[in-house]
């Protein structure tokens, strides 16, 4: 089994803050892409609660659920990616720290997100346990990530080659990533004692397509998502703590 590195992860993201936003909050291909992933994450976690945030980045998830109300709380391992967090969202309270080791009272929160950032977890059993002790009875997780399929076996190499031959790239890098499929994602989520688990694939235009492909890819993705989602590459876990 590959070993994450956590702190190449980190010191990659200090490295990256100052750009991730061109990549990801870009108007052609970035905001939308993040959007699209965010909608998910927004319809399964109640409005107007308390959100914990895990891999928080750069808040452009805290900034879109705040939108619709409530209070949120960003977390991440890198300091220079939280400084930008707190740039866009001077109100809010961001913390540095691991995903695996939260430093939250037991049932501090009413919804937990975490965007693009489970396949860096090392124990994912531990991040879910994490997850649920620091959620209120009856609180709601929502979590989405690259998944495990054909399609996306290849990744490994790619990020492994992209390394050798020095490119620069926002997140292509070997950082020992770990991918999950549908039924990898069920049990983990079962066995750290979540309910109303509820699993999908989505996503069929990529970021880093070029134009034209990403704006085809985006009108057919809908239907990709309903009809076709063995082609859709990040899989969305939600979940409830139980009562
Ligand atoms: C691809 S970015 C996603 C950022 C943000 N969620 C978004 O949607 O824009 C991955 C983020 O996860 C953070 N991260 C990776 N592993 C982490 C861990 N174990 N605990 C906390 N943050 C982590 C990184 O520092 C980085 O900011």
């Amino acid at each position: 089994m590959t070993r994450v590195k956590q702190q190449k992860i980190q010191e990659h993201y200090d490295s990256v803050a100052g750009t991730y936003d061109d990549h990801y909050d870009h108007l052609t291909r970035g905001r939308p892409y993040h959007n699209h992933l965010s909608d998910h994450l927004i319809k399964a976690l109640p409005q107007n609660g308390d959100l914990l945030d895990i891999g928080c980045g750069t808040a452009l998830f805290v900034e879109k659920y705040l939108r619709n109300g409530g209070t949120a709380t960003g977390l991440d391992i890198s300091g220079k990616m939280l400084s930008k967090a707190r740039e866009r969202c001077p109100g809010c309270t961001f913390v540095a720290g691991n995903g695996e080791a939260l430093p939250f009272q037991d049932q501090s929160f009413d919804a937990i997100s975490s965007l693009l950032v489970f396949s860096y977890v090392k124990s994912p059993e531990t991040m879910l346990a994490e997850a649920y002790r620091v959620l209120r009875p009856g609180g709601s997780i929502a979590v989405c990530t690259l998944g495990k399929k054909l399609i996306t076996r290849g990744i490994p190499a790619l990020y492994h080659f992209s390394e050798k031959v020095k490119f620069q790239h926002v997140v292509m890098k070997n950082f020992g990533e770990r991918y999950y499929n549908e039924e990898e994602m069920t049990r983990l989520f079962s066995e750290a004692g979540f309910d109303d688990i509820s699993v999908k694939w989505c996503s069929f235009a990529h970021i880093d397509m070029i134009d034209p492909l990403f704006s085809l890819a985006s009108k057919l993705e809908p239907f990709v998502e309903k009809r076709v989602p063995q082609l859709a590459f990040n899989i969305f876990v939600s979940a409830k703590k139980r009562r």
